[in-house]
Protein backbone atom coordinates (compact mmCIF):
# COMPACT_ATOMS: atom_id res chain seq x y z
CA UNK A 1 0.00 0.00 0.00
CA UNK A 2 0.91 3.26 -0.41
CA UNK A 3 1.88 5.31 2.20
CA UNK A 4 2.26 8.80 2.65
CA UNK A 5 4.52 9.92 6.30
CA UNK A 6 4.43 12.73 7.50
CA UNK A 7 7.07 14.46 10.04
CA UNK A 8 9.57 12.49 8.56
CA UNK A 9 12.90 13.08 10.10
CA UNK A 10 15.87 10.92 9.27
CA UNK A 11 15.60 8.34 11.91
CA UNK A 12 12.05 7.81 10.96
CA UNK A 13 13.48 6.99 7.56
CA UNK A 14 15.83 4.64 8.42
CA UNK A 15 14.08 2.75 11.01
CA UNK A 16 10.50 2.88 8.64
CA UNK A 17 12.48 1.57 5.53
CA UNK A 18 14.12 -1.37 7.63
CA UNK A 19 10.57 -2.49 9.27
CA UNK A 20 9.31 -2.42 5.57
CA UNK A 21 12.28 -4.86 4.98
CA UNK A 22 9.86 -7.19 2.90
CA UNK A 23 8.61 -4.38 1.07
CA UNK A 24 4.88 -4.77 1.51
CA UNK A 25 4.47 -1.36 1.51
CA UNK A 26 5.67 1.89 -0.72
CA UNK A 27 6.73 4.48 1.52
CA UNK A 28 6.90 8.30 0.77
CA UNK A 29 8.60 10.19 3.55
CA UNK A 30 7.43 13.91 3.45
CA UNK A 31 8.99 16.31 6.09
CA UNK A 32 6.41 18.64 6.61
CA UNK A 33 3.94 18.29 9.46
CA UNK A 34 0.65 17.03 8.85
CA UNK A 35 -1.98 20.15 8.79
CA UNK A 36 -5.30 21.15 6.68
CA UNK A 37 -2.29 22.97 4.74
CA UNK A 38 -0.14 20.24 3.91
CA UNK A 39 -2.94 17.29 3.54
CA UNK A 40 -3.08 17.73 -0.08
CA UNK A 41 0.08 16.10 -0.30
CA UNK A 42 -1.40 13.24 0.67
CA UNK A 43 -3.60 13.30 -2.22
CA UNK A 44 -3.71 9.50 -3.90
CA UNK A 45 -2.42 7.91 -0.72
CA UNK A 46 -4.51 5.15 1.00
CA UNK A 47 -3.00 5.41 4.20
CA UNK A 48 -0.57 8.03 6.07
CA UNK A 49 1.38 7.58 8.80
CA UNK A 50 1.55 10.61 11.69
CA UNK A 51 3.15 11.25 14.14
CA UNK A 52 2.15 13.04 17.83
CA UNK A 53 2.95 17.26 16.39
CA UNK A 54 0.80 16.55 13.71
CA UNK A 55 -2.82 18.02 13.10
CA UNK A 56 -5.41 15.62 12.45
CA UNK A 57 -8.37 17.88 12.79
CA UNK A 58 -12.16 17.85 11.22
CA UNK A 59 -10.48 20.12 8.52
CA UNK A 60 -7.46 17.54 8.18
CA UNK A 61 -9.57 14.50 7.94
CA UNK A 62 -11.86 15.76 5.19
CA UNK A 63 -8.62 16.88 3.35
CA UNK A 64 -7.08 13.54 3.74
CA UNK A 65 -10.49 11.73 2.92
CA UNK A 66 -11.40 13.58 -0.03
CA UNK A 67 -7.94 12.70 -1.33
CA UNK A 68 -8.49 9.07 -0.83
CA UNK A 69 -7.26 8.02 2.55
CA UNK A 70 -8.66 5.39 4.59
CA UNK A 71 -6.24 4.64 6.86
CA UNK A 72 -3.87 6.76 9.29
CA UNK A 73 -1.22 4.80 11.11
CA UNK A 74 -0.08 6.92 14.14
CA UNK A 75 3.26 6.07 15.01
CA UNK A 76 2.33 6.96 18.51
CA UNK A 77 0.66 5.50 22.05
CA UNK A 78 -1.53 8.85 22.47
CA UNK A 79 -4.06 9.46 19.74
CA UNK A 80 -5.81 13.09 21.41
CA UNK A 81 -4.26 14.97 18.11
CA UNK A 82 -6.70 12.88 15.84
CA UNK A 83 -10.31 14.51 16.08
CA UNK A 84 -11.87 10.47 15.98
CA UNK A 85 -15.89 11.44 15.63
CA UNK A 86 -15.02 13.20 12.27
CA UNK A 87 -12.65 9.95 11.81
CA UNK A 88 -15.31 7.80 12.40
CA UNK A 89 -17.63 9.87 10.38
CA UNK A 90 -15.75 9.54 7.42
CA UNK A 91 -15.16 6.13 7.72
CA UNK A 92 -11.04 6.56 8.40
CA UNK A 93 -9.89 3.82 10.33
CA UNK A 94 -7.46 4.87 12.60
CA UNK A 95 -4.68 2.78 14.06
CA UNK A 96 -2.05 3.14 16.77
CA UNK A 97 1.11 1.86 18.30
CA UNK A 98 -0.31 0.97 21.82
CA UNK A 99 2.95 -0.35 23.37
CA UNK A 100 6.01 -0.14 22.06
CA UNK A 101 8.82 0.66 24.62
CA UNK A 102 7.43 1.64 28.09
CA UNK A 103 10.87 1.76 29.55
CA UNK A 104 11.92 4.59 27.86
CA UNK A 105 9.82 7.06 28.64
CA UNK A 106 9.49 5.41 32.59
CA UNK A 107 13.44 5.39 32.20
CA UNK A 108 13.56 9.15 30.93
CA UNK A 109 11.03 10.19 33.81
CA UNK A 110 13.43 8.81 35.91
CA UNK A 111 16.06 10.05 34.25
CA UNK A 112 14.45 13.68 35.13
CA UNK A 113 13.59 13.30 38.80
CA UNK A 114 17.43 12.31 38.93
CA UNK A 115 18.61 15.49 37.15
CA UNK A 116 16.28 18.01 39.35
CA UNK A 117 17.38 15.94 42.77
CA UNK A 118 21.25 16.17 42.19
CA UNK A 119 20.93 19.49 39.47
CA UNK A 120 22.80 17.41 37.53
CA UNK A 121 21.88 19.84 34.70
CA UNK A 122 23.79 22.62 36.53
CA UNK A 123 26.48 20.47 37.65
CA UNK A 124 27.44 19.84 33.64
CA UNK A 125 27.45 23.13 32.58
CA UNK A 126 29.51 24.57 35.86
CA UNK A 127 32.48 22.05 35.56
CA UNK A 128 32.65 22.44 32.06
CA UNK A 129 33.46 26.14 32.81
CA UNK A 130 35.69 24.95 35.27
CA UNK A 131 33.66 25.86 38.24
CA UNK A 132 34.09 22.86 40.85
CA UNK A 133 32.17 24.88 43.42
CA UNK A 134 29.15 22.95 45.03
CA UNK A 135 27.65 26.11 45.98
CA UNK A 136 23.66 25.48 44.81
CA UNK A 137 23.76 22.12 44.42
CA UNK A 138 22.97 20.42 47.52
CA UNK A 139 20.20 17.56 46.52
CA UNK A 140 18.52 15.42 48.39
CA UNK A 141 18.05 11.88 48.86
CA UNK A 142 15.28 10.02 47.39
CA UNK A 143 15.70 6.94 49.33
CA UNK A 144 12.65 7.60 51.71
CA UNK A 145 10.28 10.30 49.52
CA UNK A 146 7.18 9.72 48.41
CA UNK A 147 6.33 9.88 44.89
CA UNK A 148 2.91 10.07 43.78
CA UNK A 149 2.51 8.36 40.30
CA UNK A 150 -0.77 9.45 38.42
CA UNK A 151 -1.86 7.19 35.90
CA UNK A 152 -0.76 3.90 36.64
CA UNK A 153 -0.73 1.67 32.92
CA UNK A 154 2.42 0.53 31.20
CA UNK A 155 4.89 3.17 32.07
CA UNK A 156 3.27 4.15 35.33
CA UNK A 157 3.90 1.27 36.66
CA UNK A 158 7.70 0.47 35.40
CA UNK A 159 8.22 4.47 36.73
CA UNK A 160 6.61 3.02 40.31
CA UNK A 161 8.61 -0.19 40.08
CA UNK A 162 11.90 1.80 39.43
CA UNK A 163 11.47 4.63 42.41
CA UNK A 164 10.38 1.49 44.60
CA UNK A 165 13.58 0.43 43.85
CA UNK A 166 15.12 3.84 45.18
CA UNK A 167 13.66 2.69 48.67
CA UNK A 168 10.25 5.60 47.99
CA UNK A 169 7.14 5.11 49.18
CA UNK A 170 4.44 5.33 46.35
CA UNK A 171 1.37 7.17 46.17
CA UNK A 172 -1.02 6.06 43.41
CA UNK A 173 -4.17 7.86 41.10
CA UNK A 174 -6.12 5.90 38.70
CA UNK A 175 -9.42 4.77 37.31
CA UNK A 176 -8.46 1.28 38.16
CA UNK A 177 -6.18 -0.08 40.66
CA UNK A 178 -3.23 -1.88 38.97
CA UNK A 179 -2.20 -5.15 40.70
CA UNK A 180 1.47 -4.58 39.77
CA UNK A 181 1.64 -1.28 41.90
CA UNK A 182 -0.40 -2.75 44.70
CA UNK A 183 1.91 -5.21 45.16
CA UNK A 184 4.71 -2.80 45.81
CA UNK A 185 2.62 -1.68 48.49
CA UNK A 186 1.58 1.36 46.97
CA UNK A 187 -1.50 2.73 48.19
CA UNK A 188 -4.32 4.09 45.93
CA UNK A 189 -5.77 7.70 47.14
CA UNK A 190 -8.00 10.35 45.35
CA UNK A 191 -5.83 12.86 43.05
CA UNK A 192 -6.03 15.75 45.98
CA UNK A 193 -4.45 13.16 48.45
CA UNK A 194 -1.71 12.43 46.09
CA UNK A 195 -0.70 16.00 45.38
CA UNK A 196 -0.99 17.18 49.28
CA UNK A 197 1.09 14.02 50.15
CA UNK A 198 3.83 13.74 47.18
CA UNK A 199 7.27 14.86 47.19
CA UNK A 200 7.54 13.88 43.86
CA UNK A 201 4.85 13.99 41.36
CA UNK A 202 5.15 12.42 37.61
CA UNK A 203 2.09 12.15 35.36
CA UNK A 204 1.52 8.90 33.02
CA UNK A 205 -1.99 9.37 32.32
CA UNK A 206 -3.62 10.11 28.86
CA UNK A 207 -4.77 13.72 27.38
CA UNK A 208 -8.54 13.80 27.56
CA UNK A 209 -10.96 16.34 28.21
CA UNK A 210 -10.64 15.20 31.89
CA UNK A 211 -7.51 15.59 32.52
CA UNK A 212 -7.00 18.36 30.42
CA UNK A 213 -5.25 20.74 32.78
CA UNK A 214 -5.43 18.50 35.90
CA UNK A 215 -2.61 20.54 37.46
CA UNK A 216 -3.74 23.54 37.62
CA UNK A 217 -3.23 26.70 40.24
CA UNK A 218 -5.75 24.74 42.30
CA UNK A 219 -3.75 21.50 42.14
CA UNK A 220 -0.11 23.33 42.39
CA UNK A 221 -1.65 24.84 45.91
CA UNK A 222 -2.65 21.69 47.17
CA UNK A 223 0.85 20.24 46.73
CA UNK A 224 3.21 20.19 49.42
CA UNK A 225 5.50 23.47 49.43
CA UNK A 226 8.56 22.64 47.19
CA UNK A 227 7.49 19.72 45.71
CA UNK A 228 8.87 18.29 42.13
CA UNK A 229 6.31 18.22 39.74
CA UNK A 230 7.40 15.70 36.29
CA UNK A 231 5.67 14.97 33.13
CA UNK A 232 6.23 13.49 30.00
CA UNK A 233 2.83 12.26 29.32
CA UNK A 234 1.24 14.95 27.22
CA UNK A 235 1.76 18.66 27.81
CA UNK A 236 -1.72 20.12 28.41
CA UNK A 237 -2.01 18.08 31.67
CA UNK A 238 -0.28 21.00 33.02
CA UNK A 239 -1.78 24.78 32.62
CA UNK A 240 1.66 25.91 32.22
CA UNK A 241 0.94 29.85 33.23
CA UNK A 242 -0.08 28.25 36.56
CA UNK A 243 2.89 26.56 36.63
CA UNK A 244 5.28 29.45 36.04
CA UNK A 245 3.46 31.34 39.51
CA UNK A 246 4.10 28.04 41.44
CA UNK A 247 7.59 28.14 40.76
CA UNK A 248 7.78 32.18 40.85
CA UNK A 249 6.57 32.00 44.38
CA UNK A 250 8.36 29.01 46.09
CA UNK A 251 5.33 26.51 45.74
CA UNK A 252 7.14 24.40 43.36
CA UNK A 253 10.01 23.27 43.77
CA UNK A 254 11.05 21.86 40.69
CA UNK A 255 9.85 21.20 37.88
CA UNK A 256 11.04 18.37 34.59
CA UNK A 257 9.09 18.35 31.22
CA UNK A 258 9.53 16.33 28.23
CA UNK A 259 5.73 17.72 26.77
CA UNK A 260 4.51 21.20 26.62
CA UNK A 261 0.74 22.44 25.62
CA UNK A 262 2.21 24.55 22.89
CA UNK A 263 4.94 22.10 21.69
CA UNK A 264 3.57 21.72 17.99
CA UNK A 265 5.53 24.85 17.21
CA UNK A 266 9.06 24.24 18.77
CA UNK A 267 9.45 20.60 19.55
CA UNK A 268 11.68 18.22 16.54
CA UNK A 269 12.92 21.37 14.70
CA UNK A 270 16.48 23.03 15.28
CA UNK A 271 15.23 26.80 16.15
CA UNK A 272 18.98 27.22 17.50
CA UNK A 273 19.47 30.51 15.08
CA UNK A 274 15.39 32.02 15.27
CA UNK A 275 13.88 33.72 18.20
CA UNK A 276 11.63 31.60 20.50
CA UNK A 277 8.57 33.25 20.01
CA UNK A 278 6.72 31.52 22.53
CA UNK A 279 6.91 33.64 25.56
CA UNK A 280 5.57 31.43 28.23
CA UNK A 281 8.00 28.74 27.17
CA UNK A 282 10.83 31.50 27.22
CA UNK A 283 9.72 31.83 30.95
CA UNK A 284 9.96 28.22 31.52
CA UNK A 285 13.29 28.19 30.30
CA UNK A 286 15.05 31.07 32.64
CA UNK A 287 14.32 29.51 35.90
CA UNK A 288 17.36 27.18 37.18
CA UNK A 289 15.02 24.39 38.57
CA UNK A 290 13.37 23.51 35.77
CA UNK A 291 14.74 20.87 32.89
CA UNK A 292 12.84 20.54 29.74
CA UNK A 293 13.50 18.20 26.94
CA UNK A 294 11.60 17.95 23.78
CA UNK A 295 9.61 14.86 23.60
CA UNK A 296 12.19 13.11 24.14
CA UNK A 297 11.02 10.39 26.36
CA UNK A 298 10.54 7.68 23.55
CA UNK A 299 13.58 8.00 21.90
CA UNK A 300 15.41 4.79 22.41
CA UNK A 301 16.64 1.94 19.48
CA UNK A 302 14.21 -0.23 20.86
CA UNK A 303 11.02 2.25 21.00
CA UNK A 304 11.64 3.30 17.27
CA UNK A 305 12.54 -0.36 16.25
CA UNK A 306 8.81 -1.19 17.90
CA UNK A 307 6.55 1.83 16.88
CA UNK A 308 8.19 1.19 12.96
CA UNK A 309 7.63 -2.47 12.83
CA UNK A 310 4.04 -2.27 14.32
CA UNK A 311 3.19 0.80 12.40
CA UNK A 312 3.95 -1.39 9.26
CA UNK A 313 2.02 -4.13 10.51
CA UNK A 314 -0.65 -1.76 11.08
CA UNK A 315 -0.65 -0.64 7.45
CA UNK A 316 -0.38 -4.28 6.24
CA UNK A 317 -3.49 -5.43 8.52
CA UNK A 318 -5.59 -3.08 6.93
CA UNK A 319 -4.63 -3.80 3.85
CA UNK A 320 -5.71 -7.33 4.12
CA UNK A 321 -9.06 -6.95 5.89
CA UNK A 322 -8.11 -8.36 9.09
CA UNK A 323 -9.17 -7.41 12.14
CA UNK A 324 -7.34 -3.77 13.66
CA UNK A 325 -6.42 -5.01 16.82
CA UNK A 326 -4.76 -1.26 17.48
CA UNK A 327 -7.60 0.74 16.21
CA UNK A 328 -8.95 3.99 17.98
CA UNK A 329 -12.54 4.48 18.02
CA UNK A 330 -14.05 7.65 19.60
CA UNK A 331 -16.05 6.73 22.46
CA UNK A 332 -19.81 5.62 22.86
CA UNK A 333 -21.65 9.12 23.31
P1 LIG B 1 -1.58 3.28 29.41
O1 LIG B 1 -2.86 3.35 28.65
O2 LIG B 1 -0.92 1.97 29.61
O3 LIG B 1 -1.81 3.94 30.86
C1 LIG B 1 -2.52 5.11 31.08
C2 LIG B 1 -3.16 5.00 32.46
O4 LIG B 1 -3.81 6.24 32.76
C3 LIG B 1 -4.23 3.90 32.52
O5 LIG B 1 -3.97 3.05 33.63
C4 LIG B 1 -5.52 4.68 32.72
O6 LIG B 1 -6.50 3.99 33.49
C5 LIG B 1 -5.01 5.91 33.43
N1 LIG B 1 -5.94 7.02 33.43
C6 LIG B 1 -6.88 7.34 32.51
N2 LIG B 1 -7.55 8.43 32.92
C7 LIG B 1 -7.04 8.79 34.10
C8 LIG B 1 -7.34 9.84 35.01
N3 LIG B 1 -8.31 10.72 34.77
N4 LIG B 1 -6.61 9.93 36.15
C9 LIG B 1 -5.61 9.03 36.39
N5 LIG B 1 -5.31 8.02 35.56
C10 LIG B 1 -6.01 7.91 34.43
O7 LIG B 1 -0.62 4.33 28.70
P2 LIG B 1 0.98 4.37 28.79
O8 LIG B 1 1.55 3.55 27.70
O9 LIG B 1 1.42 4.14 30.18
O10 LIG B 1 1.23 5.91 28.38
C11 LIG B 1 0.85 6.97 29.25
C12 LIG B 1 0.96 8.27 28.48
O11 LIG B 1 2.34 8.52 28.20
C13 LIG B 1 0.30 8.26 27.09
O12 LIG B 1 -1.05 8.65 27.21
C14 LIG B 1 1.10 9.25 26.31
O13 LIG B 1 0.42 10.50 26.34
C15 LIG B 1 2.41 9.39 27.09
N6 LIG B 1 3.57 9.02 26.27
C16 LIG B 1 4.60 9.91 26.18
C17 LIG B 1 5.72 9.61 25.42
C18 LIG B 1 6.88 10.55 25.33
O14 LIG B 1 7.77 10.34 24.48
N7 LIG B 1 6.99 11.57 26.17
C19 LIG B 1 5.79 8.36 24.67
C20 LIG B 1 4.69 7.45 24.91
C21 LIG B 1 3.61 7.79 25.66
Amino acid sequence: MRIAVFSTKPYDREYLTAANDARLHELHFLEPRLNCETAPLAHGFPAVCAFVNDVLDAETLAVLHAGGTRAIALRSAGFNHVHLPTAARLGLRVMRVPAYSPYAVAEHTVGLILTLTRRLHKAYVRVREGNFSLDGLLGFDLHGRTVGVVGTGKIGAIVARIMHGFGCRLLCHDRVENPECVALGAKYVPLDELLAGADIITLHCPLMPETHHMISAAALANMQRGAMLINTSRGALVETKAVIGALKHGQLGSLGLDVYEEEGDLFFEDLSRQVIQDDVFSRLLTFPNVMITAHQAFFTREALDAISRQTIANVTAFERGETLVNQVSAPAS
